[in-house]
């Protein structure tokens, strides 16, 4: 008889990583339990016959929901957390699903955490990140940290209606990263998560870029003028004092370009070293 193929858990699956990481390690044959807030949002994932692995499992629990988390986590050998949406509970919502995990005696975690995850760190959800990390060290369970830098798809949104990126990121660099070499980063880990116990990541891209660059390849690749206007730190929030949103969302909005401004965010990249190929160019990635 073979021996047992290792239950990978995955939450977030109905989103840009976890989907991705799901798609991949199904691909492949591993045997994967979905763990999501709602089925139905579930990209469709290909029928498999019997006789190339076992079938895709799928549970609904939300990280806040520690019965339903306990019952979607018993028996998972190694789980990727994908961070929670943004909210005020966001840190009570990581912490509760943590220890959910810790009970339902799952030996491993992946948390897929933000680079520069620190009690001091300028963008104000880093901090979240951190103590949700030291949350996992200390939860008695093998952990993997793995931090990634901003998305590209996050530079792509940047450009306000009038093509201007406005904030106040001074002349800092950013080494943001594809979705897909952060879901390869991930899935490298999971497939051998022995590998990789007590070790914390960088998924960065390969080059750090300004605004400036960005918004001058963002102008190649859209063929619509894109520029980047410099604020200060008072114009930042006066500029977005009218979208009605609260405060703890104004200070993230506008840390994320202070976190740049500070350094904070050109990272190396450990993506080549778990994946076995460099990750991809911003230009590569807008396929110029
Ligand atoms: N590095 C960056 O630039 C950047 C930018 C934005 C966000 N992020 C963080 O990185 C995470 C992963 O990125 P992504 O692009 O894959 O995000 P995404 O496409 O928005 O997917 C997020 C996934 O997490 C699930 N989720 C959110 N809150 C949850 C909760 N409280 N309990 C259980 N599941 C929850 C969502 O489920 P539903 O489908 O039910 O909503 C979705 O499947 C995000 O969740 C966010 O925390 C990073």
């Amino acid at each position: 008889m073979g021996e047992r193929l290792p239950l990978i858990g995955i939450t977030g699956a109905t989103g840009a990583v976890g989907g991705r990481v799901a798609r991949r390690l199904d691909a492949e044959g591993h045997r994967l339990r979905l763990i999501v807030r709602d089925p139905s949002r579930l990209d469709p994932l290909p029928e498999r016959a019997a006789e190339d692995g076992p079938p895709i499992e799928v549970r609904t629990a939300s990280y806040s929901d520690t019965d339903a988390a306990l019952e979607a986590l018993r028996g998972v050998d190694v789980l990727f957390m994908v961070s929670a949406a943004e909210s005020p509970d966001r840190l009570r919502e990581h912490l509760t699903f943590i220890d959910a995990a810790a009970d339902a005696q799952v030996p491993h975690m992946v948390y897929l955490s933000f680079t520069g995850a620190s009690p001091r760190a300028t963008f104000t959800f880093a901090r979240t990140h951190f103590r949700t990390e030291e949350h996992l060290r200390n939860s008695g369970m093998a952990w993997t940290i793995l931090r990634d830098n901003f998305y590209f798809a996050l530079l792509e949104a940047m450009a306000g209606q009038d093509g201007i990126i406005r904030g106040p990121a001074g002349e800092g660099r950013v080494a943001a990263v594809s979705h897909s070499d952060v879901a390869a980063s991930a899935a490298a880990v999971l497939r051998t998560p022995r590998d990789h116990v007590e070790q914390t990541y960088e998924l960065a891209g390969p080059e750090a870029l300004s605004l400036g660059q960005i918004a001058r390849t963002l102008t190649a690749s859209t063929g619509r003028r894109i520029t980047y206007r410099r604020e200060s730190v008072r114009e930042a929030y006066a500029s977005r004092g009218d979208y009605g949103v609260q405060q703890w969302q104004l200070d993230a909005w506008v840390s994320t370009y202070t976190a740049i401004a500070a350094g904070e965010l050109e990272r190396r990249s450990d993506v080549a070293r778990l994946t076995g190929r460099p990750p991809m160019t911003f230009d590569q990635h807008l396929g110029i």
